[in-house]
């Protein structure tokens, strides 16, 4: 579990990394976009110290699951959990924890990379969404960007690769699903089916 020793030994310092520009309007954008009004129970997939946290408080999603498997990016991120509606687990994305079937959203917002081969991931995480529920796939780069960032760093994320938006829409279509947007631009990649 290399990954997992890196992410964790990262957690106390990932809020106060640099942030890239625009970041802030792009993640309300990811949110906004992913998450509708009557969605109740959201599974934020890898979502470390929770980016997206405000944001789905602030849209009154009842209930998020916040999924990682590094615990101290979890226990980094306890401070921005209200009011019982948010729930974290410490768990594998590429074994999923939780029941099948469960959320009306699943959100992997700057996750997919690190886990694996994009199609053996998205195999395992599209059962999550209920029938007609939704998985939202967002990055604050672009695909080439992001590969770019990845191999000029040293370590188990080195290697990791992100797939254009349009063959991330394929495998998921190829999962079954309706694939509601896929945009990919500098500094935004944006997919997002239902099943
Ligand atoms: C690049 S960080 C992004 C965190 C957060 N979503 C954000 O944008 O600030 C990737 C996160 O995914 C988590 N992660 C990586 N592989 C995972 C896996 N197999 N299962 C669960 N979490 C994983 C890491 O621990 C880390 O918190």
């Amino acid at each position: 579990m290399l990954k997992r020793g890196y992410f964790n030994e990262l957690a106390p310092r990932w809020d106060s990394l640099p942030a890239l520009p625009g970041a802030e309007e792009k993640v309300a954008r990811f949110v906004r976009r992913a998450v509708e009004t009557e969605d109740r129970r959201v599974l934020d997939v890898g979502a470390g110290t929770g980016i997206l946290l405000p944001h789905l408080l602030a849209a009154s999603v009842p209930c998020i699951v916040e999924l990682d498997f590094a615990e101290r990016m979890l226990e980094a991120g306890r401070a921005k959990a209200g009011g019982g509606r948010v729930e974290p687990v410490c768990g594998d994305a590429c074994r999923l924890p939780l029941r099948p079937g469960s959320f009306d959203a699943v959100l992997c917002f700057g996750v997919l990379p690190h886990l694996g081969p994009a199609g053996d991931a998205l195999a395992g995480l599209l059962p999550a969404a209920r029938a007609g529920g939704t998985l939202a796939v967002g990055h604050l780069l672009g695909s080439s960007e992001l590969n770019a960032f990845h191999s000029a760093m040293s370590g188990p994320v080195a290697g990791d690769c992100l797939r254009p938006a349009r063959e991330t829409a394929a495998i998921l279509q190829s999962l079954g699903a309706a694939v509601l947007a896929c945009e990919e631009e500098p500094g935004w990649y944006f997919v997002r089916v239902r099943r």
